[in-house]
């Protein structure tokens, strides 16, 4: 076991925990604030080898262990970083991580579209929260962006890669939970871009998936698509027997017709239980279902009560640190 401090609250935990899933165990057990567990866009603890793509999770170490107590010369990703006993770790409380954090963000909106009024994904879009808690309203940006065509990717699936940040996740649930990935990332550094082989459609019965994991709105429900903004709808429990899947999942309904179906998803905004295409594409009737009961959100989302106050909340906090952090840096300058 070891034992690390995050934002001063401390918890002991096994061997090869990392920074991130000992913030996310601290949150879980109510002795730390969801809101100082570091935001994750590439990481999925479903997915292996997920993680270290994004920089999003990044973590100030200012205590590398007991033995060694040197800080760690730079931010570290807190998804990748395995702690080590006595470590002392700063998110929210350190001024410069935020900084640094939100200058990350700049560098994911480079080239994403700010689109938000016409995507999918708008309201649980992991990107849309870390531009409205970090990221600056201009941008600093010249050039010109990449632009892509759209692109099907099977029937039900459409790839916008406009929005695609890069992550990976799509590439490993295509690779760990289908029975065969025929899509990757080709090209490297500003040509990379998500394509399948050939423009091969991925059709097997779990490649949907891709969409629920997906953190932005690159790859988005062709049956669902500008139906309704997600606000709207009303999230609800539903299970069936299936032969292909777990048959639990959340369908997302308006008065007695189901809009969309996707897998639960948990309050990392990581899904529960991967579902196969039969349950999300096929069964969108509520007599296809048992209805459970409404879904409690308990997770960044428009759609999670009390939402924007809990961002609000955040955004003052962070500006703070960040005032804090000015005056910090004027004086030592003088
Ligand atoms: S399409 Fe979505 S899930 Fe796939 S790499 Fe891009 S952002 Fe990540
Ligand atoms: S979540 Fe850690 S680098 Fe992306």
């Amino acid at each position: 076991m070891a034992k690390v401090t995050i934002d001063g609250y401390s918890i002991d935990v096994p061997d090869g925990t990392t920074i991130l899933q000992a913030s996310r165990m601290l949150a879980e057990q109510g002795i730390m604030p969801d809101a100082n567990v570091p935001p994750a866009m590439c990481y999925y603890s479903k997915l292996k080898t997920s993680g270290g793509y994004c920089r999003t999770c990044i973590v100030k170490v200012t205590k590398g262990s007991e033995k060694d107590p040197r800080p760690m010369p730079k931010p570290v990703p807190s998804c990748r970083q395995t702690i080590m006993d006595g470590m002392e770790v700063q998110n929210l409380t350190a001024p410069d991580l935020v900084e640094a954090r939100a200058g990350v963000v700049e560098f994911l909106l480079i080239n994403h579209p700010l689109d938000c009024p016409i995507c999918d994904q708008a309201g649980e879009c992991h990107l849309q929260d870390l531009g409205y808690e970090h990221g600056k309203a201009g941008t600093r940006y010249e050039f010109e962006r990449r632009t892509f065509e759209m692109e099907d990717i099977g029937d039900k699936i459409k790839l916008h890669m406009n929005r695609c940040i890069l992550c990976y996740r799509c590439v490993k649930t295509a690779e760990q939970v289908t029975d065969g990935r025929v899509h990757g990332v080709i090209s490297r550094g500003d040509h990379a871009e998500i394509s399948t082989y050939i423009e091969q459609a991925i059709d097997n019965d779990f490649s949907g998936n891709v969409i629920d994991v997906c953190p932005v709105g690159a790859l988005t429900d062709k049956t669902f698509r500008f139906k309704s903004r997600v606000w709207f709808t009303k999230p609800m429990d539903a299970h069936r027997n299936c032969t292909k899947c777990c048959g639990k999942v959340a369908l997302w309904m308006s008065g007695n017709e189901v809009f969309r179906v996707t897998a639960r998803k948990d309050k990392w905004g990581e899904v529960e239980e991967f579902i196969c295409n039969e349950c999300r594409f096929e069964k969108k009737a509520a007599s296809d279902w048992n209805i459970e009961g409404p879904r409690k959100i308990d997770r960044h989302s428009v759609i999670s009560q009390n939402h924007y106050s809990e961002l609000k909340q955040l955004k003052i906090d962070l500006s703070k640190q960040k005032q804090l952090g000015e005056k910090a840096h004027n004086y030592n300058g003088h």
